[in-house]
């Protein structure tokens, strides 16, 4: 069932928009100001949020950004003269405005349109073409500019042979990314192989990739087509590139730079016609100062990077995939369709999320499986109890503007987090602590997901 939040103060104004909406045979909840819609927000799953603006105490501007991580389609009710409000609220992120007097058929118009699209909407498939050629096993989900910013990037190289370097922290999407850039590609009919350095003994890497010719060492009876071979017209893909050995590394320089292999113990090289994706969780960077890289392999594969940015820095991707997730997993697991409650997702979007897209995953997997549903409770979130993992590593990668701006919010973070458990976590004291307005630091808590330790 639809349930509808109303927050109207005038008390024959909230009973009249309640009963239009309760005939459409909605479930209606009602709250006269801000706070009384925030309560019964932590305790209900609402489709859509139809509110007045005018309010007493907070307006419905105010409470629009308060509740915007929600990302529920969010109706301002305006009085004839405020339209530069109205303005205002849809670029803050409001669904839609209706000037008062409300016209009940208008208002259920709008309702309906913004069911409509919140399913769409909040699918938010960042390559909508990946969906619709395979059937959305490979939906890659998010809004975050940052994300849009590299799909974008990627479905541009895809035409192409270029050889893409996806750089990003364990549980990102590079996997994901990488699979998208052969579907949106002219080889989506070849075979997409993968190798996982990390996931095949060192002495056998070699043999893996290029193969070998009968009798070419003891015990090579018969002749062993490699993965490289296998890939042809096809995409490979060099998962955790930053981890091959040196002995090596040299050898797929030359692959990427000649096309061409030859199989250990045979003679005659065989050209390779595949596109070459790489991917690494590390500082290639760093890894070349210490010698651990190769620097001509580094520079040869830097040519087009792409920078799966981690989910933390993308707060507003976390409800979508997290919606995206229940839906899945609910009707996989549980073959019926769970939803999370607001407390839930304030719970997740409070929360630091250092394994990414996976974890995040893997924390809706087990709320569905242990949820008794349909609405998941924020206790059936479960999250690893550390406060303030302040050790996320500073990484080094991108732009120095980028490196710049993740070191001072690093610091930034880390420093207000300290205060915060220092005062007991107390905002008020805190603020003053740090001189900043008590408002401001609302705003860093939320934007560094800081939570008290409970
Ligand atoms: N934007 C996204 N939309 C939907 N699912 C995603 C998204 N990003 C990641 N995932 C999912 O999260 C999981 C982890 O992604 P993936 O394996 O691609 O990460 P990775 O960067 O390769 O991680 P690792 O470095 O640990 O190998 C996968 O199940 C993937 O489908
Ligand atoms: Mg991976």
């Amino acid at each position: 069932m639809i349930r509808i939040l109303v927050v109207e103060d005038n008390a024959a104004m909230r009973e009249m928009l309640a009963s239009i909406i309760a005939e459409k045979g909605h479930e209606v909840d009602t709250a006269a100001d801000v706070g009384a819609a925030m309560a019964l927000l932590k305790k209900n799953d609402y489709a859509v949020i139809v509110s007045d603006l005018h309010l007493p105490g907070i307006d419905g501007l105010s409470f629009l950004k308060k509740v915007r991580d929600l990302q529920l389609p969010f109706i301002l009710l305006t009085a004839y003269g405020s339209i530069e409000k109205a303005v205002q609220a849809i670029k803050e992120g409001a669904w839609d405005f209706i000037a008062k007097p409300v016209d009940p058929e208008y208002l259920l118009l709008m309702i309906d349109k913004a069911l409509a699209t919140t399913h769409i909407a909040r699918e938010n498939l960042v390559l909508r073409e990946v969906l619709q050629s395979e059937m959305g096993r490979t939906a890659i989900i998010g809004s975050s500019r940052e994300l849009l910013h590299e799909a974008e990037k990627v479905r541009q190289v895809a035409q192409t042979q270029t050889t893409v370097l996806l750089r990003g922290e364990s549980g990102t999407g590079k996997e994901l990314f990488a699979r998208a850039i052969h579907t949106l590609s002219p080889r989506r009919d070849h075979p997409f192989i993968t190798i996982n350095s990390a996931s095949i003994p060192e002495n056998l890497l070699e043999n893996e990739l290029f193969g070998h010719e009968k009798g070419s060492y003891t015990g090579a009876h018969m002749r062993q087509v490699g993965k490289l071979e296998l890939a042809q017209g096809g995409t490979f893909f060099f998962d955790e590139i930053g981890d091959f050995p040196a002995s090596l590394q040299g050898k797929i320089l030359r692959l990427l730079e000649e096309r061409s292999i030859t199989r250990l113990g045979g003679g005659r090289p065989i050209a390779i016609d595949v596109r070459f994706i790489l991917a690494t969780n590390q500082d290639l960077e760093k890894a070349v100062a210490e010698k651990r890289f190769r620097q001509d392999l580094y520079y040869r594969i830097t040519s087009f990077p792409v920078e799966l940015p981690p989910l933390r820095e993308r707060r507003g991707d976390i409800v979508l995939l997290a919606d995206h997730f229940v839906r899945r997993l609910a009707l996989e697991v549980r073959k019926r369709e769970f939803s999370l409650s607001a407390a839930a997702r304030e719970k997740l979007l409070g929360y630091h999320w250092p394994g990414n897209v996976r974890e995040l995953q893997n924390t809706i997997e087990r709320a569905v499986i242990i949820g008794q549903g349909p609405v998941i409770q924020a206790e059936e979130i479960i999250l690893p109890a550390r406060a303030f993992p302040v050790q996320e590593s500073l990484s080094l990668n991108g732009s120095l503007k980028a490196v710049s701006s993740r070191a001072q919010k690093f610091a930034e973070k880390a420093k207000i987090a300290q205060v915060l458990e220092e005062t007991s976590f107390n905002r008020t004291r805190a603020a003053a602590a740090l001189e900043v307005s008590y408002k401001t630091l609302l705003d860093k808590i939320k934007e560094y997901g800081l939570a008290p330790k409970d």
